[in-house]
Protein backbone atom coordinates (compact mmCIF):
# COMPACT_ATOMS: atom_id res chain seq x y z
CA UNK A 1 0.00 0.00 0.00
CA UNK A 2 1.33 3.45 -0.86
CA UNK A 3 2.26 5.40 1.70
CA UNK A 4 1.25 9.42 1.72
CA UNK A 5 4.19 11.85 0.74
CA UNK A 6 4.54 13.11 4.49
CA UNK A 7 7.67 15.47 3.90
CA UNK A 8 5.57 17.50 1.85
CA UNK A 9 3.40 19.03 4.20
CA UNK A 10 3.38 19.31 8.02
CA UNK A 11 0.29 18.09 9.72
CA UNK A 12 0.17 20.20 12.68
CA UNK A 13 0.05 18.38 16.71
CA UNK A 14 -3.73 20.32 16.79
CA UNK A 15 -5.26 18.14 13.44
CA UNK A 16 -7.99 15.90 14.41
CA UNK A 17 -7.93 12.26 14.26
CA UNK A 18 -10.14 11.11 11.28
CA UNK A 19 -11.19 7.58 11.77
CA UNK A 20 -12.16 5.20 9.24
CA UNK A 21 -15.34 6.30 6.96
CA UNK A 22 -17.30 5.69 3.99
CA UNK A 23 -17.85 9.02 2.07
CA UNK A 24 -20.94 8.22 -0.04
CA UNK A 25 -21.44 11.30 -2.75
CA UNK A 26 -25.24 12.05 -3.86
CA UNK A 27 -24.66 13.47 -7.90
CA UNK A 28 -21.23 11.49 -7.72
CA UNK A 29 -20.90 12.82 -11.74
CA UNK A 30 -21.70 16.62 -11.56
CA UNK A 31 -19.80 19.39 -11.62
CA UNK A 32 -18.72 19.65 -7.61
CA UNK A 33 -17.85 16.47 -7.22
CA UNK A 34 -15.61 16.44 -10.34
CA UNK A 35 -14.36 20.16 -9.72
CA UNK A 36 -14.05 20.77 -5.69
CA UNK A 37 -15.12 17.41 -4.00
CA UNK A 38 -12.28 14.69 -5.48
CA UNK A 39 -9.87 17.60 -5.92
CA UNK A 40 -10.16 18.11 -2.28
CA UNK A 41 -10.14 14.31 -1.10
CA UNK A 42 -6.94 13.75 -3.51
CA UNK A 43 -5.00 16.70 -1.72
CA UNK A 44 -6.11 15.34 2.14
CA UNK A 45 -4.18 12.23 1.16
CA UNK A 46 -1.51 13.83 -0.54
CA UNK A 47 -0.86 15.90 2.67
CA UNK A 48 -1.40 13.00 4.92
CA UNK A 49 -4.82 13.84 6.68
CA UNK A 50 -7.00 10.74 5.32
CA UNK A 51 -7.21 7.59 6.94
CA UNK A 52 -5.66 4.36 6.03
CA UNK A 53 -9.25 3.00 5.35
CA UNK A 54 -11.28 4.86 3.52
CA UNK A 55 -13.86 4.69 0.83
CA UNK A 56 -15.34 6.98 -1.41
CA UNK A 57 -19.12 5.81 -3.28
CA UNK A 58 -20.67 7.74 -5.99
CA UNK A 59 -24.01 7.58 -6.17
CA UNK A 60 -25.93 8.92 -9.71
CA UNK A 61 -28.10 8.02 -12.03
CA UNK A 62 -25.53 7.53 -14.89
CA UNK A 63 -25.51 3.79 -15.91
CA UNK A 64 -21.45 3.86 -15.31
CA UNK A 65 -19.50 0.98 -13.94
CA UNK A 66 -16.32 1.30 -11.65
CA UNK A 67 -14.08 1.75 -14.32
CA UNK A 68 -15.73 4.69 -15.78
CA UNK A 69 -16.41 6.38 -12.79
CA UNK A 70 -12.95 6.08 -11.90
CA UNK A 71 -11.76 7.34 -15.00
CA UNK A 72 -14.28 10.42 -15.02
CA UNK A 73 -12.86 11.18 -11.71
CA UNK A 74 -9.22 10.65 -12.63
CA UNK A 75 -9.88 13.11 -15.91
CA UNK A 76 -11.84 15.72 -13.14
CA UNK A 77 -8.32 15.55 -11.15
CA UNK A 78 -6.47 16.45 -14.06
CA UNK A 79 -8.70 19.34 -14.96
CA UNK A 80 -9.44 20.86 -11.46
CA UNK A 81 -6.42 20.13 -9.62
CA UNK A 82 -4.50 23.34 -7.83
CA UNK A 83 -1.59 21.38 -7.95
CA UNK A 84 0.21 19.49 -10.29
CA UNK A 85 1.60 16.70 -11.51
CA UNK A 86 -1.19 14.36 -10.23
CA UNK A 87 1.28 12.14 -8.22
CA UNK A 88 0.26 8.62 -9.18
CA UNK A 89 0.94 7.22 -6.05
CA UNK A 90 -1.76 9.08 -4.15
CA UNK A 91 -4.02 8.92 -7.26
CA UNK A 92 -3.99 5.07 -6.90
CA UNK A 93 -4.36 5.27 -3.39
CA UNK A 94 -7.52 7.00 -3.74
CA UNK A 95 -8.49 4.87 -7.41
CA UNK A 96 -8.71 1.44 -5.13
CA UNK A 97 -11.00 2.73 -2.97
CA UNK A 98 -13.35 4.52 -4.89
CA UNK A 99 -16.65 2.59 -6.02
CA UNK A 100 -20.00 3.42 -8.22
CA UNK A 101 -23.71 2.92 -7.34
CA UNK A 102 -26.38 3.82 -9.98
CA UNK A 103 -29.31 4.87 -8.37
CA UNK A 104 -32.02 6.93 -8.73
CA UNK A 105 -32.21 10.04 -5.61
CA UNK A 106 -36.03 9.67 -5.40
CA UNK A 107 -36.14 5.83 -5.34
CA UNK A 108 -35.72 4.32 -1.45
CA UNK A 109 -35.12 0.65 -3.29
CA UNK A 110 -31.33 2.35 -4.16
CA UNK A 111 -30.53 3.08 -0.78
CA UNK A 112 -31.49 -0.29 0.46
CA UNK A 113 -29.03 -1.03 -2.04
CA UNK A 114 -26.44 1.62 -0.90
CA UNK A 115 -26.89 0.48 2.96
CA UNK A 116 -26.28 -3.54 1.43
CA UNK A 117 -23.21 -1.79 -0.13
CA UNK A 118 -21.63 -0.30 3.15
CA UNK A 119 -21.78 -3.09 5.29
CA UNK A 120 -20.32 -5.40 2.33
CA UNK A 121 -17.19 -4.12 1.57
CA UNK A 122 -14.06 -5.16 2.31
CA UNK A 123 -13.01 -2.16 4.25
CA UNK A 124 -16.63 -2.29 6.53
CA UNK A 125 -15.03 -3.96 9.25
CA UNK A 126 -12.59 -0.82 9.93
CA UNK A 127 -15.44 2.38 9.04
CA UNK A 128 -18.77 0.54 10.38
CA UNK A 129 -21.63 3.30 10.66
CA UNK A 130 -19.05 5.79 10.09
CA UNK A 131 -20.78 7.53 6.99
CA UNK A 132 -20.26 11.27 5.55
CA UNK A 133 -23.41 11.68 3.01
CA UNK A 134 -22.42 14.17 0.86
CA UNK A 135 -26.02 16.09 -0.53
CA UNK A 136 -23.29 17.50 -4.31
CA UNK A 137 -27.22 17.05 -6.09
CA UNK A 138 -29.80 20.12 -6.94
CA UNK A 139 -31.17 21.57 -4.17
CA UNK A 140 -34.95 20.17 -4.71
CA UNK A 141 -33.23 16.52 -4.03
CA UNK A 142 -31.83 17.57 -0.52
CA UNK A 143 -35.30 16.42 1.71
CA UNK A 144 -36.02 13.20 -0.48
CA UNK A 145 -32.45 12.09 0.02
CA UNK A 146 -32.65 12.51 3.94
CA UNK A 147 -35.64 10.73 4.03
CA UNK A 148 -34.59 7.95 2.09
CA UNK A 149 -31.68 7.30 4.09
CA UNK A 150 -33.43 7.15 6.68
CA UNK A 151 -35.94 4.18 5.34
CA UNK A 152 -32.89 2.42 4.85
CA UNK A 153 -31.99 2.90 8.21
CA UNK A 154 -28.56 4.98 7.34
CA UNK A 155 -29.42 7.87 9.51
CA UNK A 156 -27.92 8.29 12.75
CA UNK A 157 -29.20 5.47 15.21
CA UNK A 158 -29.61 5.95 18.84
CA UNK A 159 -26.91 4.36 21.04
CA UNK A 160 -24.47 4.05 17.74
CA UNK A 161 -20.92 4.79 18.55
CA UNK A 162 -19.77 5.65 15.31
CA UNK A 163 -21.34 8.86 13.45
CA UNK A 164 -23.16 9.35 10.38
CA UNK A 165 -22.96 12.82 8.74
CA UNK A 166 -24.50 14.88 6.52
CA UNK A 167 -23.19 17.71 4.06
CA UNK A 168 -25.74 19.98 2.63
CA UNK A 169 -24.23 22.35 -0.11
CA UNK A 170 -25.67 25.50 -1.21
CA UNK A 171 -28.25 27.24 -1.38
CA UNK A 172 -29.84 26.43 1.57
CA UNK A 173 -33.76 27.02 0.96
CA UNK A 174 -34.58 30.43 -1.39
CA UNK A 175 -36.03 32.29 1.44
CA UNK A 176 -36.94 32.33 4.73
CA UNK A 177 -39.92 29.80 4.67
CA UNK A 178 -38.00 27.73 2.40
CA UNK A 179 -35.02 27.49 4.41
CA UNK A 180 -37.65 26.52 8.16
CA UNK A 181 -38.97 23.74 6.15
CA UNK A 182 -35.76 22.56 5.12
CA UNK A 183 -34.06 22.53 8.33
CA UNK A 184 -37.51 21.35 9.81
CA UNK A 185 -37.23 17.70 7.38
CA UNK A 186 -33.27 17.72 7.73
CA UNK A 187 -33.72 17.66 11.48
CA UNK A 188 -36.40 14.79 11.46
CA UNK A 189 -33.65 12.73 10.49
CA UNK A 190 -30.62 14.09 11.27
CA UNK A 191 -29.83 15.92 14.75
CA UNK A 192 -28.40 19.24 13.80
CA UNK A 193 -25.10 18.36 15.19
CA UNK A 194 -24.93 15.42 12.16
CA UNK A 195 -25.88 18.50 9.67
CA UNK A 196 -23.25 19.95 7.81
CA UNK A 197 -24.60 23.22 5.95
CA UNK A 198 -21.81 24.05 3.52
CA UNK A 199 -20.58 27.81 3.01
CA UNK A 200 -17.30 27.70 1.02
CA UNK A 201 -16.23 30.78 2.12
CA UNK A 202 -16.01 29.46 5.62
CA UNK A 203 -13.00 27.38 4.52
CA UNK A 204 -10.45 29.93 2.95
CA UNK A 205 -7.79 30.27 4.81
CA UNK A 206 -8.41 34.33 4.65
CA UNK A 207 -11.91 33.56 6.23
CA UNK A 208 -10.56 31.66 9.16
CA UNK A 209 -7.61 34.45 9.63
CA UNK A 210 -10.38 37.36 10.50
CA UNK A 211 -10.94 35.41 14.00
CA UNK A 212 -7.18 34.82 14.25
CA UNK A 213 -6.57 38.02 13.31
CA UNK A 214 -9.17 39.99 15.46
CA UNK A 215 -8.40 38.35 19.08
CA UNK A 216 -4.88 37.27 18.30
CA UNK A 217 -3.67 40.60 18.21
CA UNK A 218 -3.53 43.23 21.49
CA UNK A 219 -3.12 46.18 18.57
CA UNK A 220 -6.50 46.35 16.41
CA UNK A 221 -9.23 44.95 18.63
CA UNK A 222 -9.20 47.84 21.35
CA UNK A 223 -9.93 50.11 18.23
CA UNK A 224 -12.40 47.77 16.75
CA UNK A 225 -15.61 49.88 17.90
CA UNK A 226 -17.48 52.74 16.95
CA UNK A 227 -15.19 54.97 18.86
CA UNK A 228 -12.98 54.46 15.97
CA UNK A 229 -14.03 52.99 13.46
CA UNK A 230 -16.03 54.98 10.56
CA UNK A 231 -17.30 52.65 8.35
CA UNK A 232 -16.66 49.21 6.85
CA UNK A 233 -16.36 47.80 3.05
CA UNK A 234 -17.21 44.45 2.48
CA UNK A 235 -16.73 43.58 -2.04
CA UNK A 236 -16.88 40.41 -3.50
CA UNK A 237 -16.25 41.62 -7.01
CA UNK A 238 -16.29 39.11 -9.48
CA UNK A 239 -15.33 39.57 -13.52
CA UNK A 240 -17.27 36.51 -14.65
CA UNK A 241 -20.43 36.33 -16.34
CA UNK A 242 -23.01 34.02 -14.87
CA UNK A 243 -22.19 31.69 -18.11
CA UNK A 244 -24.13 28.61 -18.65
CA UNK A 245 -26.07 29.09 -15.06
CA UNK A 246 -28.21 31.23 -16.00
CA UNK A 247 -31.40 29.01 -14.91
CA UNK A 248 -29.71 28.86 -11.39
CA UNK A 249 -28.85 32.08 -11.66
CA UNK A 250 -31.97 33.95 -12.81
CA UNK A 251 -34.45 32.89 -9.91
CA UNK A 252 -31.99 33.50 -7.20
CA UNK A 253 -30.07 36.87 -8.40
CA UNK A 254 -26.69 38.14 -6.68
CA UNK A 255 -28.92 38.75 -3.49
CA UNK A 256 -29.31 35.11 -2.61
CA UNK A 257 -26.41 33.83 -4.35
CA UNK A 258 -24.10 35.55 -2.86
CA UNK A 259 -25.16 38.17 0.20
CA UNK A 260 -27.64 35.78 1.87
CA UNK A 261 -24.22 33.39 2.47
CA UNK A 262 -21.17 34.59 1.68
CA UNK A 263 -21.26 38.11 2.45
CA UNK A 264 -22.97 38.04 5.88
CA UNK A 265 -20.42 35.48 6.91
CA UNK A 266 -17.35 37.83 6.05
CA UNK A 267 -19.79 40.71 8.08
CA UNK A 268 -20.54 38.05 10.89
CA UNK A 269 -17.00 37.60 11.53
CA UNK A 270 -16.01 41.20 11.15
CA UNK A 271 -18.75 42.35 13.62
CA UNK A 272 -19.15 39.49 16.31
CA UNK A 273 -17.65 39.64 19.55
CA UNK A 274 -14.65 37.76 21.16
CA UNK A 275 -16.03 33.86 21.71
CA UNK A 276 -15.43 32.40 24.99
CA UNK A 277 -13.32 29.64 23.12
CA UNK A 278 -12.84 28.65 19.72
CA UNK A 279 -15.57 25.56 19.89
CA UNK A 280 -18.18 25.96 17.70
CA UNK A 281 -21.23 26.30 19.18
CA UNK A 282 -19.42 29.69 21.09
CA UNK A 283 -18.41 31.08 17.72
CA UNK A 284 -21.41 30.45 16.05
CA UNK A 285 -23.26 31.66 19.01
CA UNK A 286 -21.73 35.20 18.12
CA UNK A 287 -22.28 35.25 15.05
CA UNK A 288 -26.18 35.08 15.24
CA UNK A 289 -26.06 37.68 18.12
CA UNK A 290 -24.66 40.29 15.03
CA UNK A 291 -27.39 39.30 12.86
CA UNK A 292 -29.68 39.24 15.15
CA UNK A 293 -28.94 42.77 16.47
CA UNK A 294 -29.13 44.68 12.61
CA UNK A 295 -32.69 46.02 12.95
CA UNK A 296 -34.76 45.34 9.79
CA UNK A 297 -35.42 48.25 7.45
CA UNK A 298 -38.71 49.31 6.36
CA UNK A 299 -39.06 49.04 2.66
CA UNK A 300 -38.70 52.74 2.68
CA UNK A 301 -35.11 52.60 4.43
CA UNK A 302 -34.03 49.24 2.28
CA UNK A 303 -34.86 51.18 -1.17
CA UNK A 304 -33.22 54.21 0.31
CA UNK A 305 -30.13 51.89 1.32
CA UNK A 306 -29.68 49.74 -1.24
CA UNK A 307 -28.69 49.48 -4.88
CA UNK A 308 -29.40 46.69 -7.47
CA UNK A 309 -28.47 46.69 -10.86
CA UNK A 310 -27.92 44.13 -13.87
CA UNK A 311 -24.92 43.86 -16.42
CA UNK A 312 -25.52 45.45 -19.97
CA UNK A 313 -23.89 44.02 -23.09
CA UNK A 314 -20.49 46.01 -23.01
CA UNK A 315 -15.86 44.62 -23.32
CA UNK A 316 -14.55 42.84 -20.63
CA UNK A 317 -10.86 41.96 -20.71
CA UNK A 318 -11.45 42.48 -24.03
CA UNK A 319 -13.96 40.27 -24.73
CA UNK A 320 -17.18 40.94 -25.88
CA UNK A 321 -19.90 40.57 -23.45
CA UNK A 322 -23.52 40.38 -23.99
CA UNK A 323 -26.10 41.63 -21.24
CA UNK A 324 -27.40 39.57 -18.73
CA UNK A 325 -30.73 39.39 -20.66
CA UNK A 326 -29.27 38.02 -23.54
CA UNK A 327 -27.47 35.22 -21.92
CA UNK A 328 -28.49 31.56 -21.88
CA UNK A 329 -31.64 30.34 -20.18
CA UNK A 330 -32.27 34.08 -18.84
CA UNK A 331 -35.51 35.61 -19.13
CA UNK A 332 -35.17 38.35 -21.65
CA UNK A 333 -37.29 40.85 -19.74
CA UNK A 334 -35.24 39.17 -16.34
CA UNK A 335 -35.26 41.85 -13.72
CA UNK A 336 -32.84 39.51 -11.45
CA UNK A 337 -30.16 41.33 -10.24
CA UNK A 338 -26.49 40.90 -11.13
CA UNK A 339 -25.30 42.91 -8.88
CA UNK A 340 -26.09 44.23 -5.30
CA UNK A 341 -24.84 46.85 -2.50
CA UNK A 342 -26.60 47.03 0.64
CA UNK A 343 -25.64 49.64 3.68
CA UNK A 344 -26.46 47.54 7.18
CA UNK A 345 -26.35 48.75 10.78
CA UNK A 346 -25.40 46.65 13.78
CA UNK A 347 -27.61 48.29 16.98
CA UNK A 348 -25.27 46.82 19.40
CA UNK A 349 -22.86 49.16 21.91
CA UNK A 350 -19.92 48.67 19.53
CA UNK A 351 -21.57 49.32 16.28
CA UNK A 352 -24.13 51.69 16.97
CA UNK A 353 -23.86 53.91 14.11
CA UNK A 354 -21.02 52.40 12.33
CA UNK A 355 -22.43 51.65 8.62
CA UNK A 356 -21.65 48.69 7.00
CA UNK A 357 -21.35 48.67 3.13
CA UNK A 358 -22.15 45.39 1.38
CA UNK A 359 -21.90 44.58 -2.41
CA UNK A 360 -21.27 42.14 -4.57
CA UNK A 361 -21.47 41.70 -8.59
CA UNK A 362 -21.06 39.66 -11.59
CA UNK A 363 -19.15 41.06 -14.81
CA UNK A 364 -16.96 43.63 -12.90
CA UNK A 365 -13.24 45.05 -13.85
CA UNK A 366 -11.50 43.10 -11.03
CA UNK A 367 -11.70 39.71 -9.39
CA UNK A 368 -11.16 40.39 -5.78
CA UNK A 369 -12.69 40.46 -2.37
CA UNK A 370 -11.84 42.37 0.36
CA UNK A 371 -12.72 43.71 3.83
CA UNK A 372 -11.89 47.84 4.71
CA UNK A 373 -12.31 48.95 7.53
CA UNK A 374 -12.02 52.58 7.61
CA UNK A 375 -10.90 54.79 10.77
CA UNK A 376 -11.65 57.82 11.67
CA UNK A 377 -10.38 61.17 10.43
CA UNK A 378 -7.49 62.20 12.82
CA UNK A 379 -8.25 65.76 14.31
CA UNK A 380 -7.03 68.17 11.63
CA UNK A 381 -5.65 71.19 14.04
CA UNK A 382 -1.95 70.33 13.97
CA UNK A 383 -1.58 70.12 10.44
CA UNK A 384 -4.63 73.04 9.75
CA UNK A 385 -2.29 74.62 7.07
CA UNK A 386 -2.18 71.13 4.73
CA UNK A 387 -4.36 72.08 1.85
CA UNK A 388 -4.99 68.45 1.82
CA UNK A 389 -7.50 66.75 4.67
CA UNK A 390 -5.45 63.84 6.86
CA UNK A 391 -6.50 60.77 5.54
CA UNK A 392 -8.15 58.24 7.25
CA UNK A 393 -6.09 55.45 8.29
CA UNK A 394 -7.87 52.06 6.23
CA UNK A 395 -6.70 48.12 7.32
CA UNK A 396 -7.62 46.16 4.38
CA UNK A 397 -7.98 42.48 4.63
CA UNK A 398 -7.81 41.08 1.20
CA UNK A 399 -9.89 38.14 1.05
CA UNK A 400 -8.79 36.93 -2.37
CA UNK A 401 -6.36 37.03 -4.43
CA UNK A 402 -3.41 37.81 -3.67
CA UNK A 403 -4.05 37.23 0.14
CA UNK A 404 -2.77 39.70 3.05
CA UNK A 405 -3.90 42.67 5.11
CA UNK A 406 -2.47 45.95 4.83
CA UNK A 407 -2.25 48.46 6.66
CA UNK A 408 -2.37 52.71 5.28
CA UNK A 409 -1.47 55.19 7.49
CA UNK A 410 0.02 58.69 7.49
CA UNK A 411 3.83 59.67 7.68
CA UNK A 412 6.06 63.10 7.38
CA UNK A 413 7.19 63.58 4.10
CA UNK A 414 10.95 63.76 4.53
CA UNK A 415 12.49 67.64 4.74
CA UNK A 416 8.75 68.54 4.25
CA UNK A 417 6.18 69.75 6.86
CA UNK A 418 3.63 67.83 5.30
CA UNK A 419 2.01 64.12 5.48
CA UNK A 420 1.71 61.86 3.25
CA UNK A 421 0.27 58.32 3.16
CA UNK A 422 2.48 55.37 3.93
CA UNK A 423 1.12 51.70 3.39
CA UNK A 424 2.52 48.34 5.22
CA UNK A 425 2.05 45.35 3.43
CA UNK A 426 1.94 41.73 4.20
CA UNK A 427 1.23 38.69 1.92
CA UNK A 428 0.47 35.16 2.66
CA UNK A 429 2.26 33.88 0.12
CA UNK A 430 5.69 36.02 0.62
CA UNK A 431 5.80 34.22 4.29
CA UNK A 432 6.56 30.95 5.29
CA UNK A 433 6.01 29.03 2.31
CA UNK A 434 2.98 27.31 3.82
CA UNK A 435 0.56 25.40 1.69
CA UNK A 436 -2.63 26.83 1.38
CA UNK A 437 -5.37 24.19 1.21
CA UNK A 438 -8.38 25.06 -1.31
CA UNK A 439 -11.53 25.65 1.05
CA UNK A 440 -13.21 22.47 -0.19
CA UNK A 441 -9.89 20.27 1.77
CA UNK A 442 -10.75 22.11 4.44
CA UNK A 443 -14.70 21.53 4.79
CA UNK A 444 -14.10 17.62 4.10
CA UNK A 445 -12.08 17.43 6.93
CA UNK A 446 -13.73 19.41 9.52
CA UNK A 447 -16.91 17.51 8.44
CA UNK A 448 -14.62 13.99 8.31
CA UNK A 449 -13.50 14.94 11.67
CA UNK A 450 -17.00 16.08 13.29
CA UNK A 451 -15.61 19.88 13.66
CA UNK A 452 -18.89 22.20 12.78
CA UNK A 453 -16.73 25.39 13.15
CA UNK A 454 -16.53 26.28 9.75
CA UNK A 455 -20.54 25.15 8.45
CA UNK A 456 -23.40 27.35 9.15
CA UNK A 457 -25.91 26.43 12.19
CA UNK A 458 -29.76 26.45 11.41
CA UNK A 459 -30.59 29.41 13.04
CA UNK A 460 -27.66 31.97 10.98
CA UNK A 461 -29.35 30.59 7.86
CA UNK A 462 -32.39 31.56 9.05
CA UNK A 463 -31.50 34.61 10.80
CA UNK A 464 -29.12 36.10 7.36
CA UNK A 465 -33.10 34.90 5.45
CA UNK A 466 -34.99 36.92 7.67
CA UNK A 467 -32.33 40.12 6.42
CA UNK A 468 -32.08 39.13 2.62
CA UNK A 469 -36.44 38.50 2.78
CA UNK A 470 -36.86 41.79 4.28
CA UNK A 471 -34.63 43.86 1.81
CA UNK A 472 -36.18 41.66 -1.12
CA UNK A 473 -39.52 42.56 -0.04
CA UNK A 474 -39.09 46.03 -0.18
CA UNK A 475 -37.67 45.52 -4.12
CA UNK A 476 -40.65 43.88 -4.89
CA UNK A 477 -43.31 46.07 -3.19
CA UNK A 478 -41.16 48.63 -5.41
CA UNK A 479 -43.07 47.22 -8.40
CA UNK A 480 -40.51 48.90 -11.14
CA UNK A 481 -40.07 47.32 -14.22
CA UNK A 482 -36.58 48.79 -14.99
CA UNK A 483 -33.22 47.79 -13.18
CA UNK A 484 -30.09 49.79 -13.44
CA UNK A 485 -27.84 48.58 -16.04
CA UNK A 486 -23.85 48.78 -15.32
CA UNK A 487 -21.00 48.22 -17.88
CA UNK A 488 -19.06 45.26 -17.80
CA UNK A 489 -15.43 46.04 -16.95
CA UNK A 490 -16.57 48.37 -14.68
CA UNK A 491 -17.00 48.69 -10.59
CA UNK A 492 -20.71 48.33 -10.91
CA UNK A 493 -24.16 51.24 -11.07
CA UNK A 494 -22.87 54.99 -10.20
CA UNK A 495 -25.85 54.04 -7.62
CA UNK A 496 -23.29 52.42 -5.83
CA UNK A 497 -21.03 55.05 -5.71
CA UNK A 498 -23.84 57.27 -4.92
CA UNK A 499 -24.90 55.46 -1.99
CA UNK A 500 -21.11 56.12 0.08
CA UNK A 501 -20.97 59.75 -1.80
CA UNK A 502 -24.05 60.79 -0.07
CA UNK A 503 -22.80 59.40 3.47
CA UNK A 504 -19.18 61.21 2.36
CA UNK A 505 -17.43 58.16 1.55
CA UNK A 506 -16.61 56.56 -1.56
CA UNK A 507 -15.67 52.98 -2.25
CA UNK A 508 -11.61 51.70 -2.20
CA UNK A 509 -10.46 51.43 -5.44
CA UNK A 510 -10.18 47.91 -6.53
CA UNK A 511 -6.49 46.55 -6.71
CA UNK A 512 -4.32 47.40 -9.44
CA UNK A 513 -1.01 45.32 -8.89
CA UNK A 514 -0.08 43.19 -6.20
CA UNK A 515 1.63 46.65 -5.32
CA UNK A 516 -0.34 49.13 -5.78
CA UNK A 517 -3.22 49.49 -3.12
CA UNK A 518 -3.45 53.16 -1.86
CA UNK A 519 -6.74 53.78 -1.00
CA UNK A 520 -8.01 56.43 -3.47
CA UNK A 521 -8.13 59.02 -1.19
CA UNK A 522 -6.90 62.71 -2.70
C1 LIG B 1 -20.76 30.56 -5.29
C2 LIG B 1 -21.73 31.34 -6.14
O1 LIG B 1 -21.36 30.19 -4.08
O2 LIG B 1 -19.61 31.35 -5.03
C3 LIG B 1 -21.06 31.79 -7.42
O3 LIG B 1 -22.86 30.53 -6.44
C4 LIG B 1 -19.78 32.53 -7.13
O4 LIG B 1 -21.95 32.62 -8.17
C5 LIG B 1 -18.89 31.73 -6.19
O5 LIG B 1 -19.11 32.76 -8.36
C6 LIG B 1 -17.71 32.57 -5.74
O6 LIG B 1 -16.82 31.76 -5.01
P1 LIG B 1 -15.25 32.09 -5.01
O7 LIG B 1 -14.68 31.11 -4.06
O8 LIG B 1 -14.77 31.92 -6.42
O9 LIG B 1 -15.13 33.52 -4.55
Amino acid sequence: MASPKTSRSVVPASVPKINPTAVVIFGATGDLTQRKIIPALYHLRLHNRLPEHFVIIGFARRPYGEKEFRMLLKQALEDFSHTHPIDQEVWHWLEKNIYYLQGDLANPEDYIKLARLLETLPEAKYYRANHLFYLATAPKYFPVVAENLAKAGLNPQAGELEQRRLIVEKPFGTDLNSARELNAILQKYFPEKSIYRIDHYLGKETVQNLLYFRFGNSIFEPLWDRKYIDHIQITVAETQTIGSRGEYYDAAGASRDMLQNHLMQLFSLIAMEPPASLEAESIRDEKVKVLKSVPIPSAEEWIHNSVRAQYGPGILGGKTVKAYREEDKVSRKSLTETYVCVKLEVDNWRWSGVPFYLRTGKALAKQFSEICIVFNRPPCVLFANSTKKVARNWLKIRIQPNEGIHLLFNTKVPNQPALEEAKMDFYYRKYGGHYFPEAYERLLLDALAGESTLFTRSDEVEYAWKIIDALRNAWNEEDCDAIPLYAPGSMGPVEADELLRRDGRYWGPPPKEEEDIGNGES
